[in-house]
């Protein structure tokens, strides 16, 4: 197996409803690495790209959450019809979706 150029992880974690911490599962983040699995087999880039389901990483607060590696890009919020614009604006052309990134004030 060639090594991936990128690595695209999407926190799919769930909890129940009504936990305090709530979850990227229950903000729709199956739809989302659904979206992205859609895409990169549309596009042909399943083997330079790589992508992963996660259990929780952390910023629950802001889910759903996407991580784009090598660059350790995450981005917040993500909405299945974000995928797009990240896979043509990240994937294919270097260029991470700002709009959609932690900004990093939010890290501690
Ligand atoms: S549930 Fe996704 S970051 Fe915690």
């Amino acid at each position: 197996m060639p090594r991936p150029k990128y690595h695209i992880v999407v926190c799919t974690n769930s909890r129940p409803p009504g936990h305090p911490k709530g979850s990227c599962g229950e903000k729709g983040a199956q739809d989302v690495a659904k979206r992205f699995s859609e895409e990169l087999e549309k596009r042909n880039l399943f083997g330079g790209v790589m992508l992963t389901g996660s259990t929780c990483v952390g910023m629950c607060h802001a889910g759903p959450v996407v991580i784009v590696y090598p660059d350790a890009i995450w981005y917040q919020g993500v909405k299945a019809g974000d995928v797009q614009e990240i896979i043509e604006g990240h994937i294919l052309n270097g260029k991470p979706v700002e709009r959609l990134m932690i900004p990093e004030s939010a890290w501690g």
